[in-house]
């Protein structure tokens, strides 16, 4: 008797209420096209290891996760017909190469996956576990978080400088504008003036970085756990971009199911479809030719019209969507110079007073562009120059106030788009460093505590915040969003993993992605049950897309 047979039988014999998870489990056991068990002698069956299969010439990666008895599973209408590569995930371990796998309509394929422990798995460490496992204090690693903009923390512990080279390496990084990558960088034309020379605080960082040096066996090293249960009931597909230097920041979708992206070092905005994997590339206009590129916010307003921050290019583009022209305001000559840097924008209530927000890390104030004159006004932040603050972020309530993150500090400013009045908020834990955030429904503002370690939010009617802690340290949240079931998501830059918080309990779920992935922006689509949660491979070049099956 078939699999298929035994179903039905079942089904058949049993009570109405049983009959619909009945199905689906026979459902999941016979529709697969790829499967089989990941194993290895010390383990026996290994739970929580990533497999990874992608179609010889194709753009399109997809991974699923084996669970407890160490099964993997690619549902049917995941892998088309045809021939396969599979990796796997798994740090510590390699696999013994499978071969090319075929797939077919008819059958279902299935391939175990013998996996070995190998002695030097360091070049499969993240950021974060570099940061675990080396000697320091936990002020001298929180420096690091600094470095991991523009690539990950490998380099650091295999340069073995000395302490007068790591200080010359720090004023060269400085000169790198954020949209850098290690193999394509961007020099600022300007110094920046947030960063405050200050020779000793160099030497005695300098001195920490001799400490961190890494041969074989020089400290220990600590590896985050593989996932487990709810961690593994996951599939993730990644779209490779046609650029293999794409730094695709933050990824949006339309209301048709397309992803759109920016590029953080190149003036690009992108067109995905998920259904084909085709990229369409629009070049974004260059406003200042001698400065950087690159674009870093991407926003919808209710028109359904995209718009970009474009950075050092000192301004905002508008990308209308029927037409498909962009329309860009450069910030006015008395504000604009080389430190000008207009990461963020905030479109969506401009039909409360037909303004839009900017945020200028360069200046850390914020700016309004006035949609009928055109025309750009600045409201300072921090009189005096603002030296000692960061602003990051900027998104607007219903009434379109502004609220801006100070991610040199713990606090949240708002800005009363009538009164121009100006209210800090404070989280509650000190040293926050609120990064960005998306506004909700209700008002309220969920961010990512990017040393804070966790997920934060301000409920901006009363003035009230909430944070949970992430449960491993450093986990550098950068963004965090809350979709329609109440549970809040976020990612950061050192980890690979993404992580979904149920608010009522405090639990986070740690999804592990495939490839090591510098995260930004998070984004849930909340048209799916379960929501789908999207991000842009920083440094890899690749759109992720990640579906959580409860
Ligand atoms: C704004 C982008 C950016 C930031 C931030 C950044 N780097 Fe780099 N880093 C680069 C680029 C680009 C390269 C490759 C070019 C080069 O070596 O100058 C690089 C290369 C390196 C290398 C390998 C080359 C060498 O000389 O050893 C090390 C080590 C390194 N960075 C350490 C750091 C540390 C430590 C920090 C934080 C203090 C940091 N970086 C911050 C962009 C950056």
């Amino acid at each position: 008797m078939t699999k298929k047979k035994t179903c039905l039988l079942m089904v058949a014999t049993t009570a109405a209420g049983l009959l619909l998870a009945i199905s689906t489990f026979c459902q999941s056991t016979t529709s697969a096209s790829l499967t089989g068990q990941v194993s290895s002698k010390e383990e026996g069956p290994m739970e929580g290891v990533l497999v990874s299969a992608k179609r010889l010439g194709s753009t399109v990666t997809v991974t699923v996760a084996s669970d407890k008895q160490g099964r993997y599973s690619f549902p049917q209408n995941r892998l088309q017909p045809g021939e396969y590569s599979v990796q796997i995930r798994a740090t510590g371990f390699e696999m013994n190469d499978p071969g090319i796998v075929k797939v077919t309509a008819e059958k279902t394929a299935t391939v175990d996956l013998k996996l070995h422990p190998i002695e030097d798995f360091s070049a499969q460490l993240t950021s974060e576990e570099w940061l675990l496992s080396m000697p320091g204090t936990q002020e001298q690693k929180d420096y690091l978080l600094s470095c991991v903009n523009c690539h990950t923390l490998e380099s650091s512990v295999r340069a073995h400088h000395t302490a007068d080279e790591w200080v010359a390496l720090f004023h060269r990084m400085a000169g790198y504008a954020q949209g850098s990558m290690a193999t394509r960088p961007q020099l600022r034309v300007g110094t920046r003036d947030t960063v405050v020379p200050n020779p000793e605080r160099d030497k005695k960082q300098a001195e920490f970085m001799t400490t961190i040096s890494w041969t074989p066996g020089a400290y220990a090293l600590k590896t985050l756990p593989r996932p487990t249960g709810k961690a593994t009931h996951v599939i993730i597909t990644e779209y490779d971009l046609p650029r293999r230097n794409a730094m695709p920041h933050d990824v949006i979708l339309d209301s048709h199911g397309i992803a759109w992206y920016v590029d953080f070092g190149q003036q690009y905005l992108g067109e995905l479809d998920p259904r084909t994997g085709e990229v369409v590339e629009y070049n974004v206009p260059v406003l200042k030719p001698n400065e950087p590129t690159g674009l870093l916010d991407l926003e919808l307003d209710k028109q359904g019209n995209f718009w970009m921050g474009e950075t050092l290019q000192g301004g905002v583009a508008k990308f209308d969507a029927k037409t498909h022209k962009f329309t860009t305001w450069s910030m006015p000559p008395e504000v604009n110079n080389d430190s000008t840097q207009v990461n963020m924008v905030a479109p969506w209530h401009d039909d409360v007073d037909g303004k839009v927000w900017l945020a200028d890390a360069g200046s850390r104030d914020l700016h309004r562009l006035d949609l009928a004159t055109g025309k750009i006004e600045t409201i300072v932040l921090y009189p005096g120059g603002g030296r000692g603050h960061m602003t990051y972020d900027v998104d607007t309530d219903a009434q379109n106030n502004a609220y801006a993150t100070d991610m040199s500090a713990q606090t949240i400013v708002k800005v009363d788009s009538k009164t121009l009045e100006i209210t800090p908020y404070l989280t509650p834990t000190k040293g926050t460093a609120p990064r960005r955030g998306e506004m909700d429904a209700q008002d309220r503002y969920w961010f990512g505590e990017y040393r804070g370690n966790g997920i934060g939010m301000l409920d901006t009617r009363t003035g009230h915040f909430q944070e949970w802690p992430a449960p491993i340290p450093l986990t550098s949240s950068y963004d965090a969003e809350v979709d329609k079931n109440g549970d809040a998501w976020t990612a950061g830059m050192t980890t690979d993993r993404v992580l979904r918080l149920d608010t009522k309990s405090g639990q986070y779920t740690q999804y592990l992605l495939p490839r090591s992935t510098n995260i930004r922006r998070v984004y849930i689509d909340n048209t799916t049950t379960p929501v789908t949660f999207w991000v842009g491979s920083n440094h890899g070049a690749s759109i992720v897309k990640l579906e959580p099956l409860d």
